[in-house]
């Protein structure tokens, strides 16, 4: 309100000065004016005396009634107006005059003023308006009248007339302060939630937070070149940095000085098991803990996953707490405790029956089952509870992990409304028909929509999300800025390749002749003989079983390799109590088999399937021991095993197949890359792979490294953190020019 004054005064001083000047002004022009029109009504009235007086003057003079002409002269000045009169004859001799008329004048006058038009004459008493008029009769003008009015009462009425300009004025422009200032305070406050709005992008419609009139013009300029001043130093700051632990951490010290941060996600980074050693520590197969951990590490907040290892409440306190990683502890691990049932319709029902097939175009169907939904909508709220007690302040920055969880950012949003919620889709989102085919499409479009940043791998993926939103849901989209408005809350919908930790250069790794030659020797193979390499997890996404047709093809279309080269694929066991895990591992070991059956001698396989749970070491021993690492994805969100076997390879030999409908394909140019459905290009694909000349590899593998090494996984969470750093600092600005605008 006082902002709006102050601003309303600015304007209002210098009008109430310029209506004050004019009224000045106008005055003696006013002055002159009225001067005018009474001299003008004074002749006329000295022509109607005149002629009033000629019928009994002319019987008078004849009958010489001197007497008489006194008395009705004398009798005409009672008038207060008319002050004098005067009678002089045809050759201008006084013939009588009444006692008020001044000595000074003479009958001569009559020459100054004619019939009809008087003049001004000033005197000890004031202004006088002197007319003369002649006195007619049939025969001719016999005397004339003199007529002195006395102008004083105009003065009176000039002075009258300046106090009502002056007054009037006055008012009008007290009254033109006063609407102005009322139009300005709710012009001011409209403009500032209009601006606020379009600061936030919001493109809600609202009352008073709808860029005024005067502004809709404006708006789209204004937005893009706010967009591509962010666009600018997005860019600039991400490519400025160095990507590191430290870069990481040294970005949320400035940015986010003293906020919290929590990751949530399915697995966890360590899992507890018994054993028959006692209890072991496991690393799980998920590219998203992989990704995960190291940036959990520099954040050192809290991770809130599923406690799903045997020993992993015995390893926890009573709240499902312990600190983490065992050998260095830098963070909280939050376990949530989930019941058989619960995991069972949450985990295997909907989210790896359902959306897991779903979402990736891998002719499985999706099997969708209310009992799995209600488990689903539980475990997300238990999971919103579990943040609501980890948190210590009301705006923490909450880092939302996949899948499992497309209900939890509306849910955190919904207690926490000042969160920071970043949600990242590890896996693809499919097109607007395919995701049609979820019975609860809206309410995970709902529940993900509550994101402050909503992150896929590909801008492929990210239109296929706007386009779903686009379908299934009332909500505002831009897709020049890649962002939705829903519910009044506004959401950036941005593309992260995700990435890897790029190793140490102190981790002690074996030299590449070394483990080239110890994985040979229990292969039972010599030094000279090739490897291909499979690293996944047993899932049917993976395309495994068309990578084991594609080498029974080689050796049918190029023989020499029979005997010179084996393929090796590690496959660590993955929900495999859901019928359709169990079917295709079925599927991998008939076809490991027929391969091996055909093409097998006493003593060497070509196939070596190994379907059970490596550790780190012995993953990356095979990436530096292997001549091809073959990721041949049917479908796959991003692919971190393609940039592992990259960041293991520092000799910079080694050839990667990649698939073209893995995310990293987009990446990572300087693979193979092959269509995974068509057997006889991968095979020649293999072929050529294996046939490639060292110089060739050394080229191919050193761009590869140079992309991963600055492209890691520092720079995937750090861009994430700068542009949530950027949309907290425009939100705490929309607050605070509302604030301001609204109290101030
Ligand atoms: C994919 C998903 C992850 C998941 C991982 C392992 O990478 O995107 O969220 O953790 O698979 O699957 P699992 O079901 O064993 O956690």
């Amino acid at each position: 309100m006082i902002r709006s004054l102050r601003l309303s005064l600015r304007f209002l001083l210098p009008l109430l000065l310029a209506i004050l000047a004019v009224a000045y002004l106008s005055i003696p022009l006013v002055d002159s004016l009225q001067q005018r029109w009474f001299v003008r009504d004074l002749d006329i009235r000295s022509t109607l005396v005149a002629r009033s007086f000629e019928e009994p003057l002319g019987d008078l003079l004849e009958s010489k009634s001197h007497a008489r002409i006194d008395a009705l002269l004398e009798r005409a000045t009672v008038d207060e107006r008319l002050y004098a009169l005067a009678l002089c004859d045809a050759n201008g001799r006084l013939i009588q005059k009444t006692r008020s008329f001044p000595a000074s004048i003479e009958c001569s006058v009559r020459r100054l003023a004619r019939d009809g038009a008087g003049y001004l004459l000033e005197s000890p008493r004031g202004p006088l308006h002197v007319s003369t008029a002649d006195l007619k009769r049939s025969d001719g003008a016999f005397a004339t009248l003199v007529m002195l009015h006395d102008m004083s009462f105009v003065q009176r009425r000039s002075e009258d007339t300046r106090k009502y300009i002056l007054l009037l004025f006055t008012g009008l422009g007290v009254v033109v302060a006063l609407i102005t200032i009322a139009v300005a305070h709710v012009s001011w406050r409209g403009w500032i939630a209009g601006v606020r709005a379009m600061l936030r992008g919001d493109g809600v419609i609202r009352p008073f937070s709808q860029p005024s009139f005067e502004l809709q013009p404006l708006v789209p300029d204004l937005r893009a070149l706010l967009r591509d001043l962010e666009n600018e130093r997005r860019e600039e700051n991400a490519i400025a940095i160095k990507w590191s632990p430290q870069a990481l951490r040294r970005l949320l010290d400035e940015q986010f000085s003293g906020d919290e941060v929590i990751v949530v996600s399915n697995r966890e980074p360590y899992i507890h098991v018994r054993s028959d050693q006692g209890i072991q520590i496991q690393r799980p197969a998920s590219g998203l803990v992989t990704a995960v951990e190291p940036v959990m590490r520099a954040c050192a907040g809290t991770w809130i996953a599923h406690g799903s290892g045997s020993a992993d409440r015995e390893s926890a306190d009573a709240a499902g707490r312990l600190r983490v990683p065992p050998a260095n502890p830098s963070y909280t691990l939050r376990r949530v405790w989930l019941s058989e049932e619960e995991e069972q319709g949450y985990y295997y029902g909907l989210a790896n029956e359902g959306l897991w097939p779903l979402c990736h175009i891998a002719h499985v169907r999706p099997t969708f089952r209310m009992q799995d939904w209600n488990q689903y909508v539980a475990v997300n709220r238990k999971f919103a509870d579990a943040v609501f007690k980890e948190v210590h302040s009301d705006d923490p920055i909450v880092l939302i992990q996949d899948y499992h969880f497309a209900l939890l950012p509306q849910l955190v949003r919904k207690r926490l409304p000042r969160a920071t919620i970043i949600t990242f889709w590890h896996i693809p989102w499919p097109n607007p028909e395919s995701f049609g085919i979820c019975p609860w499409r809206r309410e995970i479009i709902d529940g993900l929509l509550g994101s402050t940043i909503l992150g896929f791998h590909t801008r492929y993926h990210c239109n296929n999300f706007l386009q779903t939103v686009d379908r299934f849901v009332e909500a505002r989209i831009e897709y020049e800025s890649s962002t939705v408005s829903f519910g009044g809350h506004l959401t950036l919908v941005e593309a992260y390749p995700i990435s890897i930790a790029w190793p140490d250069a102190a981790t002690n790794d074996e030299p590449v002749e070394a483990v080239r030659a110890r994985i040979r020797r229990g292969l039972g193979v010599d030094d000279a003989h090739l490897l291909g390499l499979g690293v996944d997890r047993l899932d049917y996404t993976k395309g495994i079983v068309e990578r084991l047709r594609c080498v029974e093809r080689l050796f049918e279309l190029h023989p020499k390799w029979v005997g010179r080269f084996s393929f090796v694929q590690i496959a660590a066991p993955s929900r495999s109590s859901l019928d359709d895990y169990q079917h295709f591992e079925q599927q991998v070991r008939v076809t490991a088999d027929e391969i091996n059956n055909r093409f097998g001698r006493s003593g060497w396989l070509p196939i070596r399937l190994l379907i059970e749970h490596h550790d780190e070491a012995s993953v990356r021993a095979h990436y530096r021991a292997c001549d091809v690492c073959m990721v041949t994805s049917l479908h796959d969100g991003m692919n971190l095993v393609a940039k592992e076997f990259v960041a293991a390879r520092d000799d910079e030999r080694g050839v990667l197949i990649l698939s073209q409908f893995a995310g990293a394909s987009r990446e990572l140019h300087e693979a193979l890359i092959v269509n995974p459905y068509f057997i006889e290009e991968m095979a020649a694909t293999l072929h050529r792979a294996l046939s490639m000349p060292e110089e060739e590899q050394r080229e191919r593998m050193a761009n590869l490294r140079e992309f991963v090494r600055e492209l890691n996984v520092y720079r995937w969470a750090g861009r994430m953190l700068l542009d949530a750093a950027r949309v907290r600092r425009r939100e705490r600005f929309a607050v605070r020019v509302g604030e301001n605008g609204g109290t101030s």
